[in-house]
């Protein structure tokens, strides 16, 4: 058997590993604390902790606490300064490192992100409000639809019993107008919230997405918008169901589309996923990569506070919008074992990176 590099063994670790002598000298900083605090292992190593981290900070007090006690610490949530000044949420778990002496020679840290673990909460969160909401939603819309049949019935009764008289006409113009809008709203509501049987086949993703072009042609050129591609050309199949997905895309085109009132570009990207929190899923019949598809647009950007609430239903800031765009989105990607994502800059746009599964 090969000799075990230590160094190539920690390097691979997810978790940050740091090490410090007793002196509270920095012996150890393998590569995922480089990532974690933006400070490379050639910067720090030497120095000593308190010289990296305030002596104050949750790291530096559970080490040099490990080193005079000898005893291991943990704290389940802590704040550290990560790349960029940003606060990042990590947990800590110190122990002590000592040689047949008994007495304590160093101690190590191990500092888990949470932020990656969080983002997956959020999504599970997400994905449950929005299929109680659904649920509620089809309810609803069954119970308000015979009503609404029995209304425009008669409506269209009592119009053509007013017969041509002007008056009368308008009223019962607008009573019509507005049920059927009321009708539209529940279609999209249970289209929201109809358990869905998907029928993936493998699907050429650019072709899928030439159909979301053409059917925004109209809209973009209307706005000045420019439709850009920037294909992976060596992208697999997808394993999907090719209207549902086009539904997605089309959603997202015309949410960047109606963000740009003034033109501009949308642009379509395709590659293999590069996002370790989304480069796989396991769809039962074995582990599949995913591919992601990026649909960026150069918009006003969505506003911090809405950033959290922007898959929920009936979200809207469009006088005539419903709020169930994103909704939908998210529900359709969810139902491939995909997953969505937003990032936006106010004042500079917004991207919306959709993961799918290829199709072997
Ligand atoms: N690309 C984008 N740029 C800026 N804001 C966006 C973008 N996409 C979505 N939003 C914001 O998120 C909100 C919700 O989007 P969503 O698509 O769910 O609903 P909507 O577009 O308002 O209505 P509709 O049901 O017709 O899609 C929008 O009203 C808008 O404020
Ligand atoms: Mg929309």
């Amino acid at each position: 058997m090969a000799r075990l590099d230590y160094e190539t063994f920690l390097s691979g670790l997810p978790d940050a590993v740091v090490g410090v002598d007793e002196a509270f000298r920095i012996i150890l900083w393998n590569a995922a604390a480089e990532a974690l605090t933006g400070k490379s292992a050639r910067r720090v190593q030497g120095r000593t902790l308190k010289e990296v981290f305030p002596p104050d900070s949750s790291l530096a007090r559970h080490l040099a606490e490990t080193l005079r006690t000898g005893e291991s610490r943990s704290e389940a949530e802590a704040m550290i300064d990560g790349t960029d000044g940003r606060l990042v949420a990590v947990s800590i778990v110190t122990a002590p490192l000592a040689r047949g002496s008994g007495n304590v020679e160093a101690a190590v840290a191990v500092l888990r992100d949470l932020s990656r673990i969080r983002q997956l909460e959020e999504e599970v969160q997400r994905g449950q409000t929005l299929a109680a909401v659904g649920r509620m939603a089809v309810g609803l819309a069954h119970e308000i639809r015979n009503p609404l049949t029995a209304i425009r019935g008669a409506v269209q009764l009592l119009k053509n019993e007013l017969g041509d008289e002007a008056r009368w006409g308008e009223y019962t113009d607008v009573l019509l107008k507005e049920v059927d809008r009321v009708n539209r709203i529940l279609e999209a509501l249970l289209d929201l919230g109809r358990p869905v049987q998907l029928k993936p086949r493998p699907v050429n993703l650019h072709q899928l997405l030439e159909r979301v072009a053409l059917l925004a042609e109209e809209m973009a050129a209307s706005q000045g918008v420019r439709i850009v591609r920037r294909y992976d050309p060596s992208l697999p199949p997808i394993l999907a169901d090719e209207d549902r997905v086009v539904s997605v895309f089309h959603n997202l085109v015309r949410n960047a589309i109606e963000a740009m009132p003034r033109g501009g570009r949308v642009t379509l990207t395709t590659r293999v996923s590069m996002n370790p929190l989304f480069a796989k899923v396991d769809l039962g019949t074995g582990t599949r990569q995913l591919v992601e598809v990026q649909v960026s647009d150069e918009g006003e950007g969505i506003p911090e506070a809405l950033r959290a609430k922007i898959f929920d239903p009936f979200v809207t800031t469009k006088q005539r919008g419903l709020g169930l765009g994103l909704a939908l989105c998210h529900r359709i990607l969810e139902e491939h074992r995909g997953a969505i994502q937003i990032e936006s800059a106010p004042g500079k746009g917004t991207t919306v990176s959709c993961f799918l599964p290829i199709a072997k």
